[in-house]
C-alpha cells in the first residue's frame, strides 16, 4: 500500500515537472525569437516584469556579450531593475529617457482582439506608464495565455491598482456597476495585503461578464477616485509571441494594426 502510494506521488511529481519545463521552454521561446526580431543595437528598451520577461533579459544580456549591441534598459517593477543590474545591462529612466523603442513583457491572457490582462505579479502601473511611452509593446507567453476572450484561462482576476484609504469603496462599486466579485490581494509570506512597489493595494476583480467592451470598462474603472491603474492593456500591444507545446512559436499582430499611445 505505502509503495503504491509512493510509485503514485512519484508519477504527479514527475508530470507536473514536465509541465513545468514545457512551459517555461515555451516562455524562453517566445522571449528569445522576440528579443531577436525587435531590439536592435541602440535601442532603449523597456523590461517587462515576472516570469516570461526574466527569458527576455537572459537572451538581450546574451546579445549585449556577444553582439556588443548597444543597449538602455528601462525596468518595470523593482524585480525587473533587479534583473537589469544582476545581469550587467544598462539601466536608464524615464526621466532620462523619455521616449523608448520597444517594450518587452509578458501578460496573463491575451485575447482575440490582443487586450491583456497584466499585474498578475502586481507591478501592471509602472509597466502600462513603460509601455505607453515605447513605439511599440511587445508581449511574449506561453501556450496557456492565448484566449478568445478575457477569464477563459486566467481565473485569478483582472487586477486594479487602489489607493489603499479607497479599496473598500472602490470594491462595492465595480460589484455595483459591473457584477462579478472583487477581492483584496493578499499576500503569502506576510500578514495582510500584498502592497505594489509604488505603495498601493490590489483588488483582483473575478466572474465578470467576459463579452464586456473593454475599452469602455477600462475608461470608466479609471474614472473612479483611488483607482491608480488597471490591468487592462487596451489596444497597447502590437505583437503577441506564444511559444507553443511543440516548440513553434505563434506570431499574432494586433488585428487593427492600432494602437494607443501617450508619448
Ligand atoms: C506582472 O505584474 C505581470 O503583468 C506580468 O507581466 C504577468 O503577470 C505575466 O507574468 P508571467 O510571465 O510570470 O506569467
Amino acid at each position: 500500500m505505502l509503495f503504491k502510494l509512493f510509485i503514485t506521488g512519484t508519477k504527479s511529481r514527475l508530470r507536473c515537472t514536465s509541465v513545468m519545463s514545457s512551459l517555461n521552454e515555451a516562455k524562453k521561446l517566445a522571449a528569445y525569437r522576440a528579443v531577436d526580431e525587435h531590439v536592435l543595437d541602440g535601442h532603449v528598451v523597456g523590461i517587462g516584469s515576472g516570469s516570461t520577461a526574466v527569458f527576455a533579459v537572459n537572451r538581450l544580456a546574451e546579445r549585449f556579450k556577444q553582439e556588443n549591441i548597444k543597449i538602455k534598459c528601462i525596468p518595470t517593477s523593482f524585480q525587473s531593475r533587479q534583473l537589469i543590474i544582476s545581469h550587467g545591462l544598462p539601466l536608464i529612466d524615464l526621466e532620462l529617457q523619455p521616449e523608448l523603442d520597444v517594450c518587452i513583457d509578458g501578460a496573463d491572457e491575451v485575447d482575440r482582439n490582443l487586450t491583456l490582462i497584466k499585474g498578475g505579479g502586481g507591478c501592471l502601473l509602472q509597466e502600462k506608464i513603460v509601455a505607453s511611452c515605447s513605439k511599440k509593446l511587445v508581449i511574449i507567453a506561453d501556450y496557456t495565455k492565448d484566449s478568445q476572450k478575457l477569464g477563459e484561462q486566467y481565473k485569478k482576476g483582472i487586477p486594479i491598482e487602489v489607493s489603499p484609504m479607497a479599496y473598500v469603496p472602490i470594491k462595492m462599486r465595480i460589484e455595483r456597476n459591473f457584477g462579478g466579485t472583487v477581492v483584496l490581494r493578499e499576500a503569502v509570506m506576510k500578514a495582510g495585503p500584498v502592497v505594489t512597489d509604488n505603495g498601493n493595494f490590489i483588488l483582483d476583480w473575478r466572474d465578470y461578464n467576459p463579452d464586456y467592451d473593454w475599452k469602455s470598462v477600462n475608461l470608466e474603472l479609471l474614472q473612479m477616485p483611488g483607482v491608480v491603474e488597471t490591468g487592462l492593456f487596451v489596444d497597447m500591444a502590437e505583437i503577441v509571441y506564444f511559444g507553443m507545446k511543440d516548440g513553434s512559436v505563434k506570431i499574432t499582430p494586433h488585428p487593427n494594426n492600432y494602437v494607443d499611445k501617450i508619448c
